[in-house]
């Protein structure tokens, strides 16, 4: 165990809002994290802020016309409160344009600057000449040389996810000016990544650190592992750690050539961890060192998988050269987020904006934590995953209203019914039936044993970061709760034995706060609504810890003769429309990019004359025997009928288009397709999806009429 826990969720960059997929990746998996810890009575800080550096942020400032920090206010602000309102519960939300950021990092810089860590180094990096500026990764776009996607960043392809720099990329442009940005010599100063690879070594690969094996990353998800490796394989080289920027921290002014000169934001940024902790502690009377010196601090980095090398290689290095401070324990990263079959992506807004969700179920309070609930169940924890609004309803109707809400109900219905809401006294002594197997028999104690077996698993998950599982095991507690009402049918055995009712009621009601205790890490507000429920004060820190010390000596959760409340409806059911119009929804909002195929080379109006078009009507069609795109079609044409082949099956259906109004290409040359000879062609538009429409004279003007 260890004495105190530190941990950071990625500071997302201030220049846009949250989607799901941030929530699910960095956010989520460290507040149920966190959460646990408190209720186990642990010692934590939870860290985030902004990250209000860096040139996307700067892009983002030129496109609206306004300066950065406008930008950075804005998002700072409803980042913070999009958090505050999914219960993603940090002990600060900082900001890295804070002054005590900008001296945080400055102090890091100047430390490693006086221990010689960083090499002075000149080199070439693009500039623009319009611009008069060097360009930022960020700011350079191109061709991937690994997958060939034609839009990936300087840094970076997020179609591949390699980890790229900038003179890779195939034929680069500036973002600022679209042109292609020259090479023009700079001094920066870099830090000799390969010099440290003696220690990151073993530390990565055997978990050993100062002869010590205190760090475990051998415990690592295979992913964040195999990312280190090879990056380690691969080669580590030198990295700037300083760039030309007007925006970010500056390099200390007391170092020679430090004039223009701003932390590289990757070196910045994850400084904004230690600078956040500090005004933390700061505000609440502690000491910030202990939990980022001191062995016996767990600290542990909530991020997405395209953040690893910045968390498990740089930042570490960064730490150890500095000399005082502790290295992770664990990265959990997780993987990416798809939607409804898609990518989610910011700039076609293919994605569920969590601002949005938020405003747009205001009012019903259980959404939260449906959300919440469906995205922990697909959480990409180890391999991409995919939320879709059908699996959304599917995880709170069978779920959330049909496995939990339904046994609290049913506990608390018939609590009010048999003893008006106060918990019966019982023979501990009787005999009940099993809630694990039908045909079993089973006590009051073992019964409150089999509860705390779940309990102890939901905890052993957590530890691994396996928050799938982990709720998983919420809801099997609930699943028992429902066999043990199954398996006694309470509603029957009051009518023969009150005594025994007694007994088994009396275990529901255990369950219910046991539930109502294990839940809060995952989904808070029903745990809060929960104890409005049962009258109970809401869960604090400690709960946890304190319930299985309860079950350990078998002494009630809920006391004898307490009172609990009339029931409620936790979650209830979504209907199918409900669905269809959040699809409907996704669907409008999308930009969709629309690719207009350029204007043909000149034609002249001779040419244009030779083409005979001609008005006509569909008279048969039916499929081309194993050609799935192929119809065979006669078209009347006035003077004569016309066999043609076209290729719209996948678009039209033979019996709905026949009697249809079309116009035909006549003296287009014959030629057989599929065996069929087919003498003339169906004049179609097509749109950017590839989908077809018949081009077609007003409805009745008539057959063989020419188009000029
Ligand atoms: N802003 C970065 C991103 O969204 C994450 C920064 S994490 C930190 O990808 F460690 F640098 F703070
Ligand atoms: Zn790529």
């Amino acid at each position: 165990m260890s004495k105190r826990y530190l941990i950071t969720s990625a500071l997302p960059y201030a220049n846009g809002p949250l989607h799901i997929g941030h929530l699910a990746g960095a956010y989520l998996p460290a507040d149920i994290y966190v959460r646990y810890l408190r209720s186990m009575g642990e010692d934590v800080v939870f860290i985030c802020g902004s990250d209000e550096h860096g040139a996307a942020i700067t892009i983002r400032a030129k496109k609206d016309g306004v300066e950065p920090q406008e930008i950075v206010d804005r998002y700072n602000t409803l980042i913070k409160e999009t958090f505050e309102k999914v219960g993603v519960s940090f002990d600060i939300y900082h900001r890295t344009s804070s002054q005590l950021h900008h001296e945080t990092a400055q102090e890091f810089f100047r430390d490693l600057h006086g221990k010689e860590e960083f090499i002075k180094q000149t080199a070439e990096q693009y500039y623009d000449e319009e611009a008069n500026q060097f360009l930022a990764d960020r700011y350079i776009t191109g061709t991937c040389p690994k997958c060939n996607h034609e839009e990936a960043y300087g840094d970076q392809c997020e179609n591949c996810g390699s980890t790229l720099s900038p003179t890779e990329l195939i034929k680069p442009v500036s973002k600022l000016s679209g042109n292609t940005p020259v090479l023009k010599e700079t001094t920066h100063w870099y830090l000799p990544l390969d010099k440290y690879e003696d220690w990151l070594r073993p530390w990565i690969e055997e978990g050993e650190l100062d002869g010590k094996r205190h760090h475990r990353p051998k415990e690592w998800k295979p992913h964040v592992l195999g990312q280190c490796k090879s990056w380690l394989d691969g080669g580590l080289q030198p990295r700037a750690m300083t760039r030309d920027l007007t925006w970010g921290v500056d390099v200390p002014q007391e170092i020679e050539g430090s004039e223009g000169k701003k932390l590289y934001v990757w070196l910045d940024a994850p400084i904004g961890y230690i600078s956040a902790t500090r005004q933390w502690a700061e505000e609440n009377g502690k000491d910030w060192k202990p939990y980022w010196q001191d062995e016996e601090t767990k600290l542990v980095h909530f991020i997405g998988k395209d953040n690893i090398v910045f968390h498990c290689v740089i930042f570490p290095v960064i730490l150890k050269a500095n000399g005082n401070y502790i290295l992770p324990d664990n990265v959990p990263a997780n993987q990416f987020l798809n939607l409804e079959g898609r990518k989610i992506s910011t700039s076609k807004n293919w994605a569920i904006w969590v601002h949005e969700f938020i405003e747009d179920f205001k009012g019903q309070p259980e959404f939260i934590d449906i959300l919440r609930y469906y995205m922990i169940k697909v959480m990409p924890e180890t391999r991409d995953s995919e939320f879709t609004w059908k699996g959304f309803q599917e995880a709170n109707n069978s779920e959330l209203v049909g496995t939990f809400a339904n046994f609290i109900n049913r506990v608390v219905v018939l609590t009010q019914k048999y003893y008006e809401g106060v918990i019966p006294e019982i023979n501990s002594e009787l005999i009940i039936n099993c809630s694990s197997e039908e045909g079993k028999t089973s006590s009051f104690h073992a019964e409150l044993n089999a509860i705390k077996i779940h309990l102890d698993r939901i905890g052993e998950f957590v530890h691994k970061y396996d928050f799938r599982s982990a709720l998983k095991e919420v809801m099997n507690l609930a699943d028992l709760g429902n066999k043990l009402l199954q398996f006694n049918a309470p509603w029957s055995l009051i009518k023969t034995d009150e005594e025994k009712t007694k007994v088994v009621m009396n275990i529901a009601v255990q369950v219910v706060e046991a539930l109502r205790v294990a839940i809060e890490p995952f989904l808070p507000g029903t745990s809060e609504r929960m104890s409005e429920l049962l009258n109970l004060p809401q869960v604090e820190n400690n709960s946890f810890k304190s319930m299985l010390a309860k079950l350990e000596k078998r002494e009630f959760l809920i006391p004898v003769g307490h009172q609990i409340n009339k029931p409620i409806h936790l979650f209830t059911k979504l209907k199918d429309e409900w669905v269809d119009e959040q699809i409907r929804k996704l669907e409008e909002s999308q930009n969709k990019e629309i690719v207009f195929t350029p204007i043909k080379e000149e034609a002249t109006f001779d040419e244009f004359q030779k083409m005979d078009i001609r008005t006509g009507t569909i008279l048969t069609a039916e499929k081309v025997k194993k050609a799935k795109k192929l119809l065979k079609l006669t078209v009347d044409i006035g003077l004569e009928e016309r066999t043609v082949v076209s290729g719209i099956a996948e678009f039209f259906k033979p019996e709905d288009i026949v009697g249809k109004e079309v116009l035909l290409l006549a003296n287009l040359a014959p030629r057989k397709i599929r065996g069929v000879e087919s003498e003339g062609m169906i004049l179609m538009a097509e749109n950017e999806k590839g989908e077809l429409a018949f081009v077609s004279p007003q409805s009745g003007f008539g057959n063989g009429f020419t188009v000029r």
